[in-house]
């Protein structure tokens, strides 16, 4: 077993129950590159500060050097006994290096080292995240440029309610994940904060320049106050619930898929590829994917309110209880990324049931308000013409008709305003095409917002 950099004050050794309880090596060693590239920063620091000798600091820097290869190589132990990443490399260090290699701790502790470590890391998984999400939008798209003649039914309350283009329908979700990677972009501003120098909460008494460090691991900024240094873990609390946020979209995406992909839609089929039959039910293709895209949201919902109650009540500065923050924010971020690809790669191979779509889009009065707008252009006060249109409904549904299958001479024991140019009003195209107001369904205003998506994206 490894001595404990804390056996001084001890008489007894640790024992193995509370050594396995409390290590965090499991989980935590996916840190390793950022806890070896903030050592190496710290190491410079503390030469330039003439802390240490400048000679030591090489070797220093040489020994995380090796140990950094020697992980990557799957040549390295871990072991419970030395409780999370950055023992470890420490006590490696020392192996390599000899008692030099006791110096690296110095000016620094393990709260603020393993609060700069998780920054490093979320930084550069933000920044994953939101190339993921460009390339998500860029397939979203090109999929609506591909569907500009496939109309739908809109639903308000999962009741038809308007025709609208499907790529109008598609492109919501491209203003959605913009929103989200504005979010992440937001949220980077608060991860990217160096908190090294905070030491154990008070800051330290070495001539230590933490801007310096800040430089070297470029951090545009230093934080502040040192007990909140080593206190906060806002950064990862706001990154869940950006997290959060776009995976309640990607669960809204997901139900509409499943719901199209029923027999009672019929709408889209999902490609082969990207679907699963049932064991014991030989007709059946189901929507596994978005279903477990679904799923994983409420995991993902969890981990947001797992790192909020953790938190909660927690007295300043650290407490032991943060350690079990990584679990939770890796498992979001492998999540979230999961999702992310794997819808990239399924939306292209989506088959859209255009009959299907527009033969929904023809049934269910969804021209009503239409043929209300035509009277208001006729001269009726709209609150009349919904009255009078209202009237035409329950005559149809009465006839088992639709709107437009009424004759003019039926339409105009409603109002002596109607005319023949009813008809063309009630079509589903003129429905789509009329609605120009800016961010409206029309044809034109969905390929201009499909051009500056495009413009925007090759920008990104
Ligand atoms: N493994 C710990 C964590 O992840 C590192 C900090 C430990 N600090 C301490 N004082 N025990 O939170």
């Amino acid at each position: 077993m490894s001595e404990k950099p804390w056996d001084g004050r001890f008489s007894e050794k640790t024992d193995k129950l509370v050594e396995a309880f409390t290590s965090s090596i499991a989980i935590d060693k996916r840190l390793y590159t950022y806890d070896i590239e903030g050592s190496m920063a710290h190491c410079k620091m503390l030469a330039d500060a003439r802390i240490i000798p400048h000679e030591d600091a090489g070797t220093l820097i040489q020994g995380l050097d090796q140990i950094r290869q020697e992980i990557a190589q799957g040549a390295f132990r871990f072991d419970d006994s030395l409780e999370d990443i950055h023992m470890h490399i420490e006590d490696r260090l020392s192996q390599i290096v000899g008692p030099v290699g006791r110096q690296l701790h110095t000016a620094r502790s393990r709260n603020d080292q393993v609060a700069l470590d998780v920054r490093m890391y979320l930084r550069t998984e933000i920044l994953g995240i939101i190339n993921l999400l460009t390339e998500l939008q860029k397939g979203i798209v090109a999929f609506a440029k591909d569907h500009m003649d496939v109309v739908l039914p809109g639903y308000t309350h999962l009741q038809r309610a308007q025709p609208v283009l499907f790529s109008h329908h598609l492109m919501a979700y491209y203003e959605m994940f913009s929103r989200d990677a504005d979010r992440f972009r937001d949220c980077l501003k608060r991860v990217n904060v160096m908190p090294l120098g905070a030491a154990a909460l008070a800051g330290t008494t070495y001539p230590i320049d933490r801007h310096q460090t800040a430089k070297l691991l470029d951090f545009p900024k230093v934080s502040a106050n040192s007990i909140d240094s080593v206190s906060d873990r806002d950064f990862i609390i706001e990154f869940l619930s950006s997290a959060s946020i776009c995976m309640m979209h990607f669960s809204r995406i997901s139900e509409e898929l499943i719901l199209w992909s029923s027999s009672e839609f019929g709408f889209a089929e999902l490609s082969d590829a990207f679907s699963t039959g049932s064991s014991i039910m030989p007709q059946k293709k189901n929507p596994d994917v978005p279903e477990l895209v679904r799923g994983k949201c409420g995991l993902v919902f969890g981990n947001l309110m797992a790192l909020l109650t953790l938190m909660k009540s927690l007295p300043l500065a650290y407490n032991r209880d943060m350690q079990e923050d990584k679990k939770i924010l890796f498992d979001t971020v492998d999540t979230l990324k999961a999702c992310i690809q794997i819808y990239t790669a399924m939306i292209p191979g989506i088959k859209v049931n255009r009959e299907t779509m527009a033969r929904a889009a023809s049934k269910g009065f969804l021209n009503a308000t239409d043929m209300a707008d035509y009277l208001v252009t006729k001269g009726m006060p709209f609150r009349e013409a919904h009255g009078c249109t209202g009237k035409a409904v329950a005559y149809a549904l009465n006839q088992k008709k639709e709107l437009h299958e009424l004759t003019l001479a039926e339409l105009k024991t409603f109002s002596t305003l109607i005319k023949a140019d009813i008809f063309s009003f009630l079509t589903i195209e003129q429905m789509v095409n009329r609605r120009t107001s800016f961010g409206g369904t029309a044809t034109e205003n969905v390929r201009e917002a499909i051009r500056e998506a495009e413009k925007g994206l090759e920008n990104a």
